[in-house]
């Protein structure tokens, strides 16, 4: 238990109450792959908040005779059984933090801006956006402001229903974990990147090629077990302190070479701890390495600095800065939608973080 993070139960609580907010997801740059009991990072990482691709979510809560807390779920308008189990796993875990919760009932009712089936994970904006609407509760009680220590919090809470849910809630860079060049860096919640950002990331852009919208076949939760008694773990883990040190300085000085060779490598690590786990599996599709190989043709033609970068899936994520927008959607429409399922991609960037509704 933390106890910085528990809440007072407040004598009186309301019999109603309602908050709704919207949270981005995120697109990590150094990445976080493999985690130690309760959540704890087994190294940092560091993400671009997204604008677009985002989680809206309303809980209404009602006060209740009968003890224990409970919830309905709806998804897109709809009941979602399949996501009951992931909010009750969420809840358990944060109801010491808010034991004022026990006594009432939660209507959740949920939708992302992005379609459902593309393969783009929901958990971070999803898991944000909830712990957000949980917060604004919390505040009500005790009558605290939205201040820095309301999203340090709310942020503790959505760390522990998907670790990265605790980069969605602000912008327009978050680390997580800690790390000895970011003040304030903690393994229990994000912390906004504060130090000074290069004119070129203040318009960066993030177009998602949907390249397989199914599920994928090896969940993030086995996948960061698979990194206990990893042969390269250590090594892996040693490596992000160095990227993020290095990225930390890429981002004050806009040394885009270094940004993409730093970006890249971390995608591609993490593809290859995914390849060398026991059991060993495959998440990128053929055509991810097609996109990847034109990518690098388009760069070396053009001298672009537009960069790729691959979560936990086959999806590409293709980076670039606002001045680029117009060449790269070119390339993009004349060499890259035939490798995308139905030729859909997402056009995102980056962006603020939460909003309350
Ligand atoms: O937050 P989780 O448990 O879904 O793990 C996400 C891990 C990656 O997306 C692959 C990397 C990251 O840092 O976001």
């Amino acid at each position: 238990m933390v106890k910085e993070f528990i809440a007072q139960s407040p004598e009186i609580l309301p019999d109603t109450f309602e908050s709704t907010w919207s949270s981005p997801s995120n697109i990590a740059l150094v990445k976080y792959w493999g985690k130690k009991e309760g959540q704890i990072p087994a190294n940092p990482s560091i993400s671009f908040t997204l604008d677009h691709c985002a989680t809206t979510t309303r809980v209404k809560f009602t006060r209740k005779e009968t003890p224990g807390i409970s919830f309905d779920l709806l998804f897109e308008g709809e009941p979602k059984p399949s996501f009951k189990p992931k909010i009750q796993q969420f809840i358990d875990r944060i109801l010491p933090y808010m034991e004022f919760l026990e006594g009432y009932h939660l209507e959740i009712d949920t939708s992302n801006s992005f379609p459902h089936s593309s393969g783009i994970a929901s958990s971070a904006s999803g898991m944000s956006a909830l712990a957000l609407c949980l917060m604004s509760l919390e505040a009500a009680l005790s009558g605290a402001e939205e201040d820095a220590n309301f999203y340090k919090k709310a942020s503790f809470l959505a760390r522990l229903g998907s670790g990265s849910a605790c980069r969605s809630l602000e912008g327009p860079l978050v680390s997580w974990g800690q790390h000895e060049h970011i003040s304030g860096s903690s393994d229990l919640y994000g912390t906004p990147y504060r130090g000074q950002l290069h004119k070129t990331f203040l318009d960066y852009r993030d177009t998602i090629l949907l390249v397989d919208k199914g599920q994928k076949q090896v969940s993030s939760t086995v996948g960061h077990g698979l990194m206990h008694g990893h042969p390269y773990a250590e090594a892996r883990f040693e490596q992000a302190h160095r990227n993020l040190a290095e990225l930390l300085e890429v981002l004050q000085n806009g040394d885009s070479r270094a940004f993409i060779r730093i970006v890249e490598s971390e995608a591609l690590t993490l593809h290859a701890m995914m390849m060398s786990s026991n059991p060993y599996f495959i998440l990128m599709k053929p055509n991810t390495l097609e996109i990847i190989n034109k990518v690098w043709d388009f760069r070396e033609k053009t001298g672009s600095a537009l960069c790729f970068t691959l979560d936990a899936g086959a999806n590409v994520h293709l980076l670039y800065p606002g001045s680029e927008a117009d060449e790269v959607m070119k390339f993009i429409e004349d060499e890259l939608v035939d490798y995308c399922e139905q030729g859909q991609y997402i056009c995102d960037r980056i962006g603020e973080g939460a909003k309350r509704r």
